[in-house]
């Protein structure tokens, strides 16, 4: 895994890595629509999340300071559970709030790419909240094209939200 002078990315681990990924999901649930989701997760729901993907092979990519504190995470699953969608995955990248602006986003989803080529995926998926401009600059940053608007699909924050999903086809 390539290493910079104060950020070096990793597999996260349940055991290492669990309570900072709640508390970065938990953040993002509370405060921002980047989650479709009203409650915090507890311990037990992360501890699944994290044992399915390694069930299924999916990555888990983390980018710790130089105190090994993780800054950020991002992570695929499957598309929708039919065989005809094995080859399309879709993402999901959180940034703790204290470090988002500083490139971590890019390094991250950048390096998910990789794995995701890497383990023969054909094609990557982001739903993202349509008021998230930083998330939908930076997809496009990364070539993502927006390829389906669903209008009005979730209730948040006592108002519409409009989903937008961004892909990117994959050299597969
Ligand atoms: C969205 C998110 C992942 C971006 O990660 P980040 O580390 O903050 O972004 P980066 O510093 O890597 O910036 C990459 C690009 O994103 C865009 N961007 C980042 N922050 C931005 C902001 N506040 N406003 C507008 N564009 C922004 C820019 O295009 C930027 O490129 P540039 O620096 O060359 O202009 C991060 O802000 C985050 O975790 N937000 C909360 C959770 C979330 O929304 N997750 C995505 C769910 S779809």
């Amino acid at each position: 895994m390539p290493q910079h002078s104060n950020r070096q990315l990793i597999d996260c681990r349940f055991e290492d890595h669990g309570d900072s990924v709640l508390e970065i999901f938990n953040d993002a649930i509370l405060n921002t629509t980047a989650l479709y989701e009203y409650d915090p997760r507890d311990h037990a729901t992360i501890e699944r999340w994290f044992s399915d993907k390694q069930q299924h092979n999916f990555p888990i990519l983390g980018v710790l300071n130089e105190k090994n504190r993780l800054m950020g995470f991002a992570s695929y699953g499957r598309f929708r559970p039919y065989p005809a969608f094995n080859t399309t995955v879709e993402h999901s990248i959180y940034i703790h709030q204290d470090f988002r602006g500083l490139g971590l986003g890019r390094l991250l989803l950048s390096a998910l790419m990789e794995r995701a080529v890497e383990q023969g995926y054909h094609s990557m998926i982001g739903a993202i909240d349509a008021e998230n401009t930083p998330s939908i600059r930076l997809h496009q940053q990364l070539g993502f094209q927006p390829t389906g608007l669903l209008p009005e699909v979730g209730f948040k924050f006592e108002r519409w939200l409009t989903l937008v999903l961004y892909q990117t086809i994959l050299s597969n």
